[in-house]
């Protein structure tokens, strides 16, 4: 009898053929974005404006013709569901309403002048009131703003080192790429063009293992934990009940920062996983659907922290701080940010992502269940992701043993012929404000019919 090739749940001989015959219907109905593709391919570097932009395992780029709400048009005429939302930056909807109008008005009135405008003032008043934080700097992307808050934070203590988790993102701050390898620290191999050696400064531990994070601040060398409350990067990997609780007042107790980035759990609720768990970081970053998906990022710091990062500059001799880009808190950016502030990222807007976003992981669960596969859901609020492991995992290693790139990138290929996008790194789906129950339902059936083509027949 035919015994079934099997990993993960999957048939793999099955999968295989699937994902052949997927790349062929691929390719055949968008022509469209093949010839911009191959156009694209004589100019750009990897035929892309980001290299990145290749990781969607498809045969060739798609472009883009449009997207509005929770859709994406491509040039060929196909309007997907898109899950994927930018990888956050569009979480709250592409071009949401406000922040298109606020853009439109500000057009016309300049883009960048190195001058405050009234929204300054504005938006400053709003992130302290959302995130209880007092001052506030801001930044191009969540990349710079971590660079920055690190900055600050290591000119204000005078300590040098950086804590970090295994299997953490936090942009392309080059100081966080350290992995735990066998228990050890290794710099990340796949880093082009790295030449400072970042163990030097850079310590790293499991997340959710506060032995580990005890010995590592004995130290009295760090100057701050740099972490995300949920690590979303590696697949998601939520802490363990207290595990903020008793790793900040560890954190105070060796003199050490806790800046938590909340670039994703930002979808966990408006004060994002911080407001909604009640933490108190000294300093917090959050970037990509600040200003709606405009280019900006904001970090946050506690009353004591700006008082030592302005002593810093003070005594510091004049010169370049190292921190800052001309762009930076450009009128378009500001503009943005007030309108998504004020008017797109919502208690009401929450909630219907929220509600929806359960509606979405229950299904999942129901259907991993119903085809017996060894996975599972995570949720943090607005952002729902399955996973190839039965339980959840607890830290980076273990989550970075259950990623599969191959058998992602064939159901993403299967669903994105199925009209329904999600990320192309990990399995991860963000519902936003204008996501409706219909728009949940076609992602659950696509791909209803994907692992039906998949799994062993039963
Ligand atoms: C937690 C976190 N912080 C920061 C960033 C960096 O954002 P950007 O690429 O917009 O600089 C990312 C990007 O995915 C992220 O996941």
């Amino acid at each position: 009898m035919h015994k079934p090739n099997t990993r993960q749940g999957i048939d793999w001989s099955r999968a295989q053929a699937f994902a052949h015959a997927e790349r062929e219907a691929f390719i055949r109905n968008n022509p469209r974005s093949a010839a911009l593709a191959e156009r694209a391919q004589q100019h750009l570097l990897f035929g892309v404006p980001l290299h990145w932009m290749r990781d969607w395992g498809t045969p060739f780029a798609l472009h883009v013709d449009h997207a509005s709400g929770a859709q994406v048009t491509d040039v060929d005429g196909h309007t997907r569901v898109d899950f994927c939302l930018g990888d956050t930056g569009a979480m709250f909807g592409h071009s949401p309403e406000p922040v298109a109008r606020a853009l439109a008005a500000q057009a016309s009135r300049g883009y960048t002048t190195m001058l405050a405008s009234e929204d300054a003032a504005v938006v400053g008043e709003q992130l302290a009131s959302r995130f209880g934080l007092p001052f506030w700097q801001f930044a191009m992307s969540a990349t710079d703003a971590n660079r920055y808050i690190v900055r600050w934070i290591r000119a204000a203590t005078g300590r040098c080192k950086l804590l970090v988790f295994n299997g953490c993102y936090h942009g392309t701050i080059e100081d966080v790429f350290v992995d735990l390898v066998d228990g050890r620290p290794v710099q990340r191999d796949s880093l082009l063009g790295q030449v400072h050696n970042l163990l030097e400064h850079t310590v790293v531990v499991e997340f959710n293992n506060l032995p580990a994070l005890e010995a590592a601040l004995a130290g009295g060398d760090v100057a701050c934990v740099l972490a995300e409350p949920v690590m979303t990067n590696i697949g998601m990997v939520l802490p363990a009940a207290g595990f903020w609780e008793q790793a900040q007042e560890m954190i105070r107790r060796h003199g050490a920062l806790l800046v938590l980035d909340e670039t994703h759990t930002i979808s966990t609720g408006p004060g994002g996983y911080t407001g909604a768990h009640g933490l108190s970081p000294d300093a917090l970053v959050l970037g990509k659907p600040v200003g709606g998906g405009v280019p900006c990022a904001v970090y946050g710091m506690s009353a004591d922290l700006a008082e030592r990062a302005m002593q810093a500059k003070h005594s510091a001799p004049p010169g370049h701080s190292g921190i800052g880009t001309t762009l930076t808190g450009n009128m378009l950016a500001m503009a943005a940010m007030r309108a998504a502030l004020t008017e797109v990222m919502t208690s009401d807007a929450y909630d219907h992502m929220l509600a929806l976003a359960g509606q979405l992981a229950r299904g999942l669960e129901e259907m991993i269940s119903r085809y017996r596969l060894p996975w599972c859901v995570t949720q943090v609020g607005a952002r729902v992701e399955f996973q190839f492991t039965p339980t959840p995992p607890v830290n980076g290693s273990e989550a970075d043993r259950i990623l599969d790139g191959e058998l992602e990138h064939i159901l993403h290929l299967g669903l994105l012929n199925r009209g329904v996008m999600i990320t192309p790194f990990h399995n991860m789906m963000l519902i936003s404000p204008c996501t409706q129950a219909a728009d949940v339902e076609s992602l659950l059936g696509a791909l209803d019919q994907v692992l039906r083509q998949i799994t062993a027949p039963s």
